[in-house]
C-alpha cells in the first residue's frame, strides 16, 4: 500500500446495526443517497489532500483474500468483479498483485468518479469501472470467474425497503454475473458464517472460511468480521 494512502478502517464495523439477530434495523447505510453524499465528501477530500478515505475492515481484509487467491493459484488473468467498489482500493491492491482483468462497479456515480481519479493517479490503466446497480445488473455483466464483496452485501442488507427482496435479488444477480463454477468471496460484519451459509447455500457451496480476528466478550467468543469463499454450483451438472 502506498504510504500516502491513509487508512481509517479496522476490523471494527461501522456498518453494523444495533441489533444482534438477523432482524436488525434498517439504516441510512442501506440507501444510495447516503453513499452519494458520503463519496461526494470523500471525492472533495481526495482532491484537496489526496486521502482516499475509508478502507472498510482495514487492509488485512484485502490481504487475506489475495493470499487465498495466490494459494489457490487463481490465474492472474481471471476476470474479477468487485461488487460495490467504493473508492476502488481493493482493485488497486489486486492490480498491484498482478491481477489484470479487473472490473469494479458501484451504484454511486461519485464513488465511480473517486475510483477513476485514484486509479488514474496511481497510473493503473485497463481497469474497467462502471456505474451499475448490482441488484439490477446490465446484460454485459456476466461470466466473471470471481466476484468479491467487501461490505456491500452488508450495506444492501440494511436497506430500509424490502430487505428480504433485496437479499433475494442479490443472490439472483450473483448467479447471473458469475461463471457457473465461479468463486464468490464475501467479507461481512453483519452476518455470521451460519447466516451467510443459509443465504447463499442453495446455489453455492462453501469452499473456505478465511481466518479473521476473534473477540471475547462476556464469556462469549466470536468473529467481528466473517470472510467466506463460496463456489457456484453449476446448475448444468
Ligand atoms: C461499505 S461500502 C464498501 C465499499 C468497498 N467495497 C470497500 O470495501 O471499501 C458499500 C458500497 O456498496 C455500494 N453499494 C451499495 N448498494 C449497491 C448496489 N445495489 N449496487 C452497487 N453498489 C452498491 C455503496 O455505494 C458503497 O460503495
Amino acid at each position: 500500500m502506498d504510504p500516502s494512502v491513509s487508512t481509517h478502517g479496522s476490523e471494527d464495523c461501522s456498518l453494523q446495526s444495533t441489533e444482534t439477530d438477523d432482524d436488525f434495523a434498517p439504516s441510512k447505510l442501506g440507501t444510495k443517497e447516503y453513499w452519494d453524499e458520503s463519496y461526494k465528501r470523500e471525492l472533495q477530500t481526495y482532491k484537496d489532500i489526496g486521502d482516499v478515505g475509508e478502507i472498510w475492515f482495514g487492509e488485512e481484509s484485502m490481504d487475506r483474500v489475495i493470499r487465498w487467491m495466490e494459494a489457490e493459484n487463481i490465474p492472474k488473468n481471471a476476470s474479477i468483479l468487485d461488487i460495490g467498489t467504493g473508492n476502488g482500493i481493493f482493485l488497486m491492491e489486486l492490480a498491484k498483485n498482478g491481477y489484470s482483468n479487473l472490473t469494479g462497479i458501484d451504484y454511486s456515480k461519485t464513488a465511480v468518479e473517486l475510483t477513476t481519479n485514484i486509479l488514474k493517479e496511481e497510473g493503473l490503466k485497463n481497469i474497467n469501472i462502471q456505474v451499475e446497480d448490482f441488484l439490477n445488473p446490465s446484460a454485459e455483466m456476466k461470466n466473471f470467474d470471481i466476484c468479491i464483496d467487501k461490505g456491500t452485501f452488508d450495506a444492501i442488507s440494511l436497506s430500509p425497503e424490502d430487505r428480504e427482496e433485496a437479499k433475494k435479488r442479490y443472490v439472483g444477480s450473483l448467479r447471473t454475473v458469475l461463471h457457473p463454477e465461479g468463486f464468490f468471496i464475501v467479507t461481512s460484519c453483519n452476518w455470521t458464517k451460519e447466516q451467510l451459509l443459509q443465504i447463499f447455500r442453495p446455489g453455492f457451496e462453501l469452499v473456505k472460511e478465511l481466518p479473521t480476528p476473534r473477540f471475547q466478550f462476556g464469556g462469549m467468543t466470536g468473529n467481528s468480521v466473517t470472510a467466506l469463499v463460496f463456489k457456484q454450483i453449476n446448475p448444468q451438472i
